[in-house]
């Protein structure tokens, strides 16, 4: 073991970066809360438009204040038409995570204020990201599909205006209020890796969209948000109800990690994951196809369980991606867009975190244990190595 090791924690597990005033994770307990309210509450009682003022405010909004921040948002729900070209010239078969990272960036060029560094400027900048991420993707799969595209309406919410550019149809109510709940859960959740990650980049004093777009490149992986699309995909693979325990033997006897369970953090089951599964039990059971499907996740959920507990792994419990893609399956979202309504969520917690960040920064700067070749090598010139 290296000399230093006492101040080797893999995966930086247990340790403390910084403070924030956004989010607390009690893994212990299950619970979330973001700036002292509880999860719970919020998912029951905000829309996308509220929570993400708490977040930016630390407070939560009166009428006139979100009213004027709804305006806000309102007055960049529109693309530049030159990047609706760049969307259409875009591989019809990018994943729209990388779609998203592309066209991050492109906004970055796009936007005039991107020289300004004040702290005003910069709000403009977070407003913006915030209200035409939903916009690229949902131009990204009208243009793939090859229907017509579908323009922002101005008289929806945040995300009753997602649905309706992704279907060109109107949602119900229902779905509006289920996919505005989503919406909620994911926005923010302690120092998870894309919101660390946007934090590194932001003490670089890089600009807010570098941050973003290295956020969305972290959420990507399947080991973070890249988890829920990959969830649905296990569930489709298995036909029929009585193929979900030997499915799950073989993964279990094989060792391969099970996708939608487990958590850094969570040692009983993630609350997210308990509404969710909540809201999935009473949004999809008019539908056949959806029924089977959430019967199939219940089962698999309660099968996973039984084999955890069995071989002593008493903390390892569905986490927020395992009935997400229930849910957004249920809604009719594209497979490859789970991520991606992650994404356009936890943007807001990523920008909050930018400004967080940048009001006592210091550069992230930790160090590796050097485990490499003998220091000091005799060096050989070209015609000498063999
Ligand atoms: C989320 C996650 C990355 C947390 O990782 P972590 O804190 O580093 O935990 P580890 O990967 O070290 O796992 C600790 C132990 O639990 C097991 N474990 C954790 N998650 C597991 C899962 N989903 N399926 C099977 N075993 C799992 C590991 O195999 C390991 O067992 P071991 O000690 O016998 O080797 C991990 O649980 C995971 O990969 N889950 C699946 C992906 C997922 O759903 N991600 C979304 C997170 S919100």
């Amino acid at each position: 073991m290296p000399a230093n090791s006492e101040n080797y924690f893999p995966g930086l597990e247990g340790v403390n970066v910084d403070t924030t005033r956004l989010s607390f994770v009690d893994g212990q307990k299950g619970n979330l809360f973001y700036c002292g309210y509880s999860i719970e509450d919020l998912a029951e009682h905000c829309n996308f438009a509220e929570v993400a003022y708490l977040l930016l405010h630390g407070e939560l909004p009166n009428q006139q204040q979100i009213d004027s921040f709804q305006e806000e948002l309102l007055a960049e729900r529109y693309l530049d038409p030159h990047l609706k070209s760049i969307i259409t010239l875009t591989p019809k078969d990018g994943h729209p995570m990388a779609v998203l990272q592309a066209l991050v960036a492109q906004l970055a060029m796009h936007d005039k204020e991107i020289a300004d560094r004040s702290l005003e400027a910069k709000r403009r900048k977070a407003i913006r990201i915030i209200a035409k991420l939903p916009l690229v993707v949902t131009y990204f799969e009208n243009v793939r599909t090859g229907m017509r595209t579908v323009e922002p309406r101005m008289d929806l919410g945040h995300a009753a205006n997602y649905l309706w550019m992704l279907t060109g149809e109107e949602p119900t109510p229902e779905a509006v209020k289920v996919f505005d709940t989503a919406l909620t859960l994911h926005m923010d959740h302690g120092c998870n890796n894309s919101t660390f990650t946007c934090r590194v980049v932001s003490s670089t004093e890089a600009d807010i969209y570098s941050a973003v777009v290295a956020a969305i490149g972290s959420l990507s992986g399947p080991l973070h948000g890249g988890a829920n699309e990959r969830v649905i995909h296990m569930l489709e693979s298995i036909e029929e109800l009585d193929e979900v325990e030997p499915f799950i033997d073989a993964k279990v006897a094989s060792k391969e990690k099970i996708m939608g369970f487990g958590h850094r953090v969570y040692k009983v089951m993630d609350p997210r994951a308990k509404i969710l599964r909540d809201l999935a039990g009473k949004f999809v059971v008019a539908d056949p196809e959806m029924d089977k499907c959430l019967k199939k996740a219940n089962l698999f959920y309660k099968i996973t369980e039984e084999r955890f507990q069995a071989k002593g792994k008493m903390d390892i419990w569905p986490n927020v991606d395992f009935f997400s893609g229930v849910l957004y399956k249920a809604l009719g979202l594209p497979r490859d867009f789970f991520t991606p309504v992650f994404a356009i969520s936890r943007v807001v917690g990523w920008v909050a975190h930018h400004f967080e960040q940048m009001e006592d920064n210091r550069i992230y700067r930790p160090r590796f244990i050097y485990e490499g070749a003998e220091l000091g090598r005799k060096f050989k010139k070209m015609d000498k190595r063999t």
